[in-house]
C-alpha cells in the first residue's frame, strides 16, 4: 500500500520520526480515510494488539496479493507468518528448533566464512557500495546455505528475490502490472525450482532446511514450498538494512571507531540500531471482533497499521527516544514484532549483524560513509545505496 501522505517525501521516508511523535502524542489511534486504515503509535497500543490474536488476525496481511494458491508453486497466502494459532503454531514447529540460539550459534563459523568471502571479494577496493557489495549478497548467500541451495543458482535466486519484492516505480497502471507479473513469475518459477529440490530430498538426511521441510510429515506440497519463498524472502531485506543502517548511524553518530576499539558494545549496538532504525516500521493486522483500542471503537474487518518504528521511540517506554544511545539498557524495542509471530530468523539476525560488523571493522581501518546524498527505499526503512571509503588494516589477517 501508499505510504501516508505526511511521509510521502524523501525526507519524510528518511526521517517519519517528527510525525510519528506528534501522532503519538496527539492521536495515537486515529483511521486514514485515505488508506482507509487505523493507524497505531504508542508501544503499549501496538504491543498489545500483536499479542491479541483472537481479535486481530494476521492472516489477510496479504490480502491485496492476488497470486495464486497452486499447489506446486505454493503460495505465501499458507505461511506461518499470515496464519493464526493453533495453526501458526503446527506451521511454526517445524522449523522452530533450528532458529533457537543454540543452533544459530553452531551456523556462526559458517557465516564467519561466507563473510569473509565477502570481503575478500573487495580486497584492493578503496571505495564501494555497501549496499550492492555487501548488504544484500550477505544474508542472500547465508539463507541460500541454510536452505541448502547449490552454490551455481545463487545469482538466479537473487534475482527471484528482487522479483518478489520489487515495489512500482511509478503508480501508472501498466507499470504496477508489470511489477505484478514479474512476480507472479518469479514465484512460479522459484516454487518450481523449490518443488524439485523438496521432491528430490525427501528421504534424504541431510542437515540443510530444505531436507528437514522435504521430510516433514503433515505438511502439504504447497505448504512445503511456501516454507522455502517464507525462509528466502523474510530474512533478506530485512537483514540487508539492518547492515545498511549500521554503517549509517555509526558515521551518523561518530561511533565507529568506539565500537572497533571495543569502548562500544557490538551487541548493544546492534539492538540500538534496530530500536532507532527498525528495517519494518509498520506492521498490519485486520480486527476479526469489534473491539476498543485506546478508546477508539474498531470494527470487525477494519484495517490496523502498526507503527513499530513509532512504538519503538515512546517516551512512555523508552528515555530520550530520540537519542541513539548504545548503551540503552534494557532495550525493549519491538523491531523483531512481539507475540505469536515474533521473528523466527531475530538469533539468526543478530548474529549476522555481529560478526559482519567485527570483520568490517577488523578489516578496515578506515569505513567512512557517505551521507551527503542519502536515497531511501520505497520497501522498508533502509537505504538504496550507501557509498564507503575505505582503508585496509594492514594489520588485520
Ligand atoms: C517475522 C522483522 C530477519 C524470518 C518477523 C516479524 C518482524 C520481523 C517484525 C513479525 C511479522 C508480523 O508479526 O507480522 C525482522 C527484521 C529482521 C528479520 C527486522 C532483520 C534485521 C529475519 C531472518 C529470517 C526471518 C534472517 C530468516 C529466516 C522470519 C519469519 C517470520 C518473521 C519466518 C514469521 C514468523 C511467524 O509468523 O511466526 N520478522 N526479521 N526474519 N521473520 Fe523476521
Amino acid at each position: 500500500g501508499q505510504p501516508p501522505a505526511a511521509i510521502q517525501s524523501h525526507s519524510g521516508q528518511l526521517s517519519p520520526f517528527e510525525w510519528y511523535a506528534e501522532m503519538r502524542e496527539k492521536t495515537p489511534v486515529c483511521f486514514d480515510d485515505q488508506r482507509e486504515t487505523w493507524d497505531v503509535f504508542r508501544f503499549e497500543d501496538v504491543n498489545r494488539v500483536l499479542r491479541d490474536h483472537d481479535a486481530f488476525t494476521a492472516n489477510r496481511a496479504f490480502k491485496d496479493d492476488t497470486s495464486s494458491n497452486d499447489e506446486d508453486t505454493g503460495s505465501i497466502l499458507q505461511t506461518m507468518i499470515t496464519t493464526d494459532p493453533p495453526e501458526h503454531t503446527r506451521l511454526r514447529g517445524f522449523v522452530d528448533e533450528r532458529f533457537q540460539p543454540g543452533t544459530i550459534r553452531e551456523y556462526q563459523p559458517r557465516v564467519e566464512n561466507v563473510t569473509k568471502r565477502l570481503l575478500d571479494d573487495l580486497e584492493g577496493n578503496e571505495a564501494f557500495d555497501f549496499v550492492d557489495e555487501f548488504a544484500i549478497p550477505l544474508p542472500v548467500i547465508v539463507i541460500a546455505e541454510l536452505l541448502g541451495i547449490p552454490a551455481e543458482r545463487r545469482d538466479q535466486f537473487k534475482a527471484w528475490s528482487d522479483a518478489l519484492v520489487a515495489r512500482p516505480e511509478e503508480t501508472t497502471q501498466a507499470e504496477l502490472q508489470r511489477i505484478q507479473q514479474e512476480r507472479q513469475r518469479a514465484q512460479q518459477e522459484m516454487g518450481r525450482y523449490f518443488a524439485t529440490l523438496l521432491a528430490e530430498r525427501q528421504g534424504s538426511d541431510g542437515d540443510d532446511l530444505i531436507t528437514l521441510i522435504a521430510n516433514a510429515e503433515d505438511l502439504s506440497r504447497g505448504e512445503k514450498v511456501g516454507f522455502c519463498i517464507l525462509l528466502l524472502l523474510a530474512g533478506n531485506i530485512t537483514t540487508t538494512n539492518l547492515l545498511t543502517n549500521a554503517i549509517w548511524t555509526l558515521e551518523e553518530q561518530e561511533m565507529t571507531n568506539a565500537v572497533r576499539t571495543g569502548d562500544v558494545d557490538r551487541e548493544q549496538t546492534v539492538e540500538e540500531v534496530l530500536r532507532y532504525r527498525s528495517p519494518i516500521q509498520s506492521l498490519k493486522r485486520i480486527a476479526i471482533k469489534d473491539v476498543e483500542l485506546n478508546g477508539r471503537s474498531i470494527q470487525t474487518g477494519d484495517v490496523v497499521t502498526l507503527w513499530l518504528g513509532a512504538a519503538n521511540r515512546d517516551p512512555a517506554i523508552f528515555d530520550s527516544p530520540e537519542t541513539f544511545r548504545s548503551e540503552r539498557k534494557p532495550n525493549r524495542h519491538i523491531a523483531f514484532g512481539t507475540g505469536v509471530h515474533f521473528c523466527l530468523g531475530a538469533h539468526l539476525a543478530r548474529m549476522e549483524a555481529d560478526v559482519a560488523l567485527k570483520q568490517l571493522l577488523a578489516r578496515f581501518d578506515r569505513l567512512d560513509a557517505d551521507l551527503s546524498d542519502l536515497e531511501p527505499l520505497n520497501s522498508l526503512y533502509g537505504l538504496e545505496s550507501l557509498p564507503c571509503e575505505v582503508h585496509r588494516n594492514t594489520l588485520s589477517g
